[in-house]
Formats: structure tokens, sequence, C-alpha cells
């Protein structure tokens, strides 16, 4: 019997995870179908646990719900746990495990795809909300020489710096905090640019050599990529291979088999 998976958030409409985790089935041969549900604001559990019933047997879980998610699960993951918020759920007959692959799905793309290792790199996030805590237990795991933290509230920043500081060297500030930081990768985890607004980015924050990360995606160049750009980095990359990445370690974790991820993302890139 095909074994049913979804993606729960809201809105939901334009998400690209049936397609991907269409594409992972038939390229592995398991017989899964994966759908899209929208999920009323206040009525999050109420509907995961209607999917389950209704013989789901996993989800994924995207915005406002990453939080609630966590909270729902009998078995989160250490790095669930230290994320705050998960996006992959699973129904096990002993109760509902949870995982969060963002942070590994960036990682992989940041490594493999793109070819950038963190090991003693300096590296910088911009943003201190849920998307950067939700990466950042994965970038410490690298052991960047220095994973800094930069946001337009200061103190969000800080807050992130005590989380985590036990974990690696860690550093918070507002963004002119990191002026001259030559940094070799930059991660950009705001949502300044779906709004269209850019980012009071300092003179100096690219090393030679940098790379500007978006974690948001689009049909074209991203307005941190081209800012990015202007300021001296010499390659962009935008979050459409984080995407499949992560999409990839969820499917592991169902499934117990890892889909090859780059035609995956060519199909996507091709629209
Ligand atoms: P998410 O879950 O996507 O991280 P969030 O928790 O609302 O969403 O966080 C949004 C992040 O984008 C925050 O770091 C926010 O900065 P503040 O904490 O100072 O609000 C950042 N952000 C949004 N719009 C921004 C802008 N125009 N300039 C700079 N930072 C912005």
């Amino acid at each position: 019997m095909t074994d049913r998976y979804a993606v729960i958030g809201n809105p939901i409409a334009h998400s690209k995870s049936p397609l991907i985790h269409a594409a992972f089935a038939r390229q592995t041969g398991q017989d899964v179908s994966y759908e899209a549900i929208l999920a009323p604001l206040e009525d999050f559990a109420a509907t995961v646990s209607a999917f389950r019933a209704a013989g789901g047997r996993g989800a994924n879980v995207t915005v406002p719900f990453k939080l609630e998610a966590l909270a729902l699960a009998d078995k989160p993951t250490e790095r669930a746990r230290l994320a705050g918020a998960a996006n992959t759920l699973r129904f096990d007959a002993d109760g509902i495990f949870a995982d969060n692959t963002d942070g590994i799905g960036l990682v992989r793309d940041l490594e493999e795809r793109l070819g950038v290792h963190l090991a003693g790199r300096r590296v910088l996030i911009l943003g201190a909300g849920g998307a950067a805590r939700g990466v950042i237990p994965a970038l410490l795991e690298r052991s960047p020489a220095l994973l800094a933290v930069a946001n337009r509230s200061v103190e969000k920043a800080c807050e992130l710096r005590e989380r985590f500081a036990s974990y690696g060297r860690i550093e918070a500030g507002g963004f002119d905090a990191f002026a001259g930081g030559a940094f070799d990768v930059v991660i950009n985890a705001t949502s300044a640019g779906l709004g269209g607004a850019q980012l009071p980015l300092p003179q100096g924050l690219f090393a030679p050599d940098a790379l500007a990360y978006d974690m948001v995606y689009g049909p074209s160049e991203t307005p941190f990529m081209i800012q990015a750009r202007g300021l001296g980095a010499s390659c962009v990359a935008d979050g459409l291979g984080m995407l499949v990445e992560q999409a990839a370690e969820s499917f592991f974790l169902w499934r117990g088999v890892r889909p090859e991820t780059a035609p995956v993302l060519a199909m996507l890139r091709d629209g």
C-alpha cells in the first residue's frame, strides 16, 4: 500500500516539497505519496492528528508551525531541541519522532554542492529569527573558526549567542559591528528580501573568494545576492539547493534511502 506523507504549513500553496518528494519517490522506487496540507493557524496539532489518523506516516512542517511541531514530539532529536524547532515528523508506533533537517540541508549544499568547507572558516549569519536559529547547530558542528550572528535587533543576536555559546566560538552584534570582518561565508537568514528591503551591510564584510548564500530563493537572483556581489562577494547562491537537501534528509529519515539531489535540483531550476 502507498505510504502517505505531507507538508503542513500556512500558507502552503506554493510549496515545492510535493514536487521534490514525488521526484525522490520515482528515483528510488519507493511507494509513497506526498501532499500539501493547509493547516488553520490555531489548529496545527489537530491537523497533524487528523493526518496521522488517516494513515499518514510522517510530515514536513513549515512556516509558521516549526516550534509547535517540536512541542508535539515524543522523541525529538538533539539538533531539533537545540534549534528549538522541527521540520520533520515521523509517526512511529511508540510516538512522534521529530528532527530538524534545515541545518544539515544548508551544510550539505554549502560543502557538497558548492565545495565550501566550513571547518576553520569565518562564517557570518545575518538574522536572528527562527530561520537562523534552525541552522546554527549544524553550522557549529562543522567547527568554523568563528560563527558571527548579525541582527538589526542586537539583543536577539545576543540571545542566540547565549543559547549556543557552549557549542562553539560565536559572536553577536548589529550589522555595523562586523564591518571589515572579512568573512569567508555570509548567509542571509533574514526575511528582509521578501519585503524588498535591502540589508544595511557594512563595508569589508566579504573576504576575497567569499561566498554569499541566501536561504531564500527565487526565479532570478535575490536582492541579497545582487547586493553581496556589489560589495565584493565572489560567489553567490540562493537557497534552492538547501531546500532540496533538507527534503532529501527528511526522505532518508522516513524511508532509510538517500535520494540523489543533483537531478532534482536541476529539474527545479529548469522550471
Ligand atoms: P524567520 O523565522 O524567517 O527567521 P523571524 O523570526 O520573523 O522569521 O525573523 C526575521 C529575521 O529577519 C529577523 O532577524 C529580523 O530582524 P529583527 O530581529 O531585527 O526584526 C530580520 N529582518 C526582517 N526584515 C528586516 C530588514 N528590513 N532589515 C534587517 N533585518 C530584517
